[in-house]
């Protein structure tokens, strides 16, 4: 029998503290308990809402669901050869953990992706990405339940859709209960760096994995709060991509303006924007706000409502259109 509860606190289970009560709540720890919580939410016509580390999610002050806490752990080898392994990940694993281990074995691949928050079932929904890698790089297959057809479906990378900062599991949300990962990894070592302030280690000549995770984890402490002190969740909003007109408007107005090539248009860095529109720093009801250090990243310092998280979002964008008019969307999910 498995343990659902009822009129749970989210708040310990997100990582920007917003209070907020689930009418029903499980931890799933064996694949086979699925579909007895199926039918549970079943009978009472409830919607299943599937909860990983919580690190990129605004709460309603109720969810009116049966939330699942993917809590499954596991990590396999499934197959080597000479220059690769591949691994099968579950989906409740520590996304981080996974990245520090995978490097102490040898494999590389991982290393750009050091200390993002989160699980491993949340990597491939949002695509996971810093510093010039995605999880989509390095991603073979995911393993899923399919909550609408009932059934275990194997889906392939191209199958998962990936773009940038989205996914299937994103955009058809709530279908699919990522189960596990399989991810293909390396024994030698090509580092990626041209991300600017790794580009600094092209001159190591012994450069190991290793060494790329450390200069990954000492930018992102200096520039990104830890949510366990400064509740986040953090990039708040996606870097717009704009067309090379829109682009050529915007550097005329603003020579300074940062971006990056993508494909064939132009990525604006929305931390930017916000910051030139003079709101790094500033907060407003609730003391919501933009990060001293990276105005990208939206803070909840007194862990207040998904109102005062929804309404200094509003802000930010309201301003950043007046000025740039340029149209930020939010990143993380929003349960209403
Ligand atoms: N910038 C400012 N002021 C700010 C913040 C940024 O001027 O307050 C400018 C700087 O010039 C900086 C540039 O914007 O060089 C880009 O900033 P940063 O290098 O911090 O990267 P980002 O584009 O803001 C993205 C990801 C991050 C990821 C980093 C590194 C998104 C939405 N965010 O941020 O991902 O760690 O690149 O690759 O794509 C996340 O998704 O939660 C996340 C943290």
């Amino acid at each position: 029998m498995v343990d659902i509860k009822q009129n749970v606190s989210l708040q310990p289970f997100n990582s920007l503290a917003i209070p907020s009560v689930a009418t029903h709540f499980v931890e799933l720890t064996q694949e086979r308990e699925l579909p007895e919580i199926i039918a549970y939410s079943q009978a009472r016509q409830l919607a299943l809402r599937v909860l990983g580390g919580g690190s990129n999610l605004v709460l309603a002050d109720r969810v009116e669901a049966c939330v699942v806490r993917n809590t499954l752990l596991g990590r396999t080898l499934v197959e080597e050869d000479l220059d690769t392994v591949t691994i099968e990940v579950a989906a409740g694993e520590t996304w981080h953990d996974l990245v520090a281990w995978s490097i102490a074995q040898g494999w590389s691949g991982l290393e750009n992706l050091a200390l993002i928050p989160g699980t491993v079932g949340a990597a491939p929904v949002q695509n996971i990405g810093a510093y010039g890698v995605e999880v989509a790089d390095r991603l073979v297959s995911v393993r899923a339940f399919d909550l609408q057809r009932e059934e275990v479906s194997n889906l392939s990378n191209v199958e998962c859709l990936f773009e940038y900062r989205n996914s299937l599991f994103k955009s058809d949300e709530n279908r699919y209960l990522i189960c596990s990962i399989r991810l293909k990894l390396h024994k030698s070592f090509s580092p990626m760096l041209h991300y600017g302030p790794l580009q600094a280690l092209k001159t190591n000549i012994d450069l190991r994995a290793q060494d790329v995770f450390d200069r990954v984890v000492a930018i992102r402490q200096a520039k990104l709060p830890n949510p366990d002190r400064i509740p986040n969740a953090g990039s708040f909003f996606k870097n717009p991509m704009v067309t090379g007109a829109v682009f050529q408007r915007l550097q005329l107005q603003f020579p300074d303006l940062v971006f990056f090539r993508a494909g064939s248009g132009y990525k604006i860095a929305a931390g930017w924007l916000i910051d030139k529109a003079g709101l790094r720093g500033q907060s407003g009801a609730g003391g919501v706000g933009c990060y001293s250090k990276q105005a990208l990243v939206l803070i909840n310092p007194q862990r207040s409502s998904s109102r005062d998280v929804v309404a200094w979002s509003d802000r930010v964008r309201h301003r950043v259109e007046q000025l740039f008019d340029l149209t930020l969307e939010v990143e993380p999910r929003i349960w209403t």
